[in-house]
């Protein structure tokens, strides 16, 4: 058991049983307060590194760590990077990824599920752009979005795609990179039901990325959609649904003193095995 936290709770529980973390139907309990009984429970059996308090960096109060080379230093932001060492990550990135994203929801980070998204046109021209992963497990991570707006068509043109979440507060950030594939339908389905009605209105009105006239257009829009479908379920978005990205290479950033920062990064093998690397920061 991983504690109190609701989203780490559920994490242990689909990390440990089913391997899947949906953030979407917790997300109101990620901002719970760190406690110490929060933190994770160390693994047994699996020949892997188990974490503890300190592999993590969960000293959250006490360590004053450099205060010059903070960004956030005058802003109340705490200095308190621990080093991240080879032989304290878990060989699995994906259980490192849990480990840290847990880390962040408890010790009070705002939506530490959004991430930066990067796609490319099929010539290359790069473009990024917030999303909110609202699930992630061995299989990918899960974001929605409308598939005809401008990511949707890169991706449609290359899936290449790359997600980075950053975290002020603690000092870190993780870059995962991989191709995307498009979630079934049932997935997609899920997760526009499991949105508030006002919102899945919102989904169907808006062509997301398209130029629109004002937003008087956009609001008479959503107020037809929801006089036409007053007594009913609203219609799935046709366009609307999830992407899955397939990671092939994490890296792990944290900050350290004097510019002296460490970078991990995991490259996917053969057999589900990760080659974990040191690059220069
Ligand atoms: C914190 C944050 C989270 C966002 N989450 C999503 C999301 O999950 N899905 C989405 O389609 N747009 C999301 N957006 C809006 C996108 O950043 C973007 O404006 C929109 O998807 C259109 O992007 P595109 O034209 O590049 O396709 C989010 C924006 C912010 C600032």
């Amino acid at each position: 058991m991983l504690g109190g936290l609701q989203v780490a709770g559920s994490l242990a529980k689909h990390m440990v049983a089913s391997h899947t973390t949906q953030l979407w139907k917790t997300s109101t309990k990620t901002r719970s307060t760190f406690t110490s009984t929060d933190r994770p429970t160390p693994r047994r059996g699996s020949g892997a590194r188990a974490f503890s308090s300190s592999d993590l960096g969960w000293r959250l109060a006490g360590d004053r760590g450099s205060e010059r080379d903070s960004p956030g230093h005058n802003l109340g932001v705490s200095n308190f990077a621990l080093p991240l060492r080879e032989e304290d990550v878990d060989p699995d990135p994906l259980r490192q990824f849990a480990a840290w994203f847990q880390h962040a929801a408890s010790a009070g980070v705002r939506e530490p599920e959004a991430a930066a998204l990067a796609t490319a046109s099929a010539e290359g021209a790069p473009s990024v752009r917030m999303v909110l992963m609202k699930q992630y497990d061995e299989r990918g991570f899960v974001f929605y979005s409308n598939y005809e707006s401008r990511k949707g068509q890169e991706l449609a043109a290359n899936s290449r795609a790359a997600l980075m979440f950053y975290w002020v507060l603690l000092g870190r950030q993780i870059r995962i990179e991989g191709g995307a594939e498009r979630t079934t339908l049932e997935e997609s389905a899920a997760y526009v039901r499991s949105r508030s009605r006002a919102s899945q209105l919102s989904a169907l009105a808006s062509p997301q990325s398209r130029t629109i006239e004002s937003r008087d257009v956009l609001e008479q829009r959503v107020a037809q959609l929801a006089v036409l479908h007053e007594r009913a379920d609203l219609p799935l978005p046709d366009a609307w649904g999830g992407f899955r990205v397939v990671p092939e290479s994490f890296e792990f950033w944290q900050r350290r003193e004097d510019r002296l920062h460490d970078r991990l990064r995991y490259t996917r093998r053969h057999e589900g095995r990760w080659a974990v690397q040191r690059l220069a920061p």
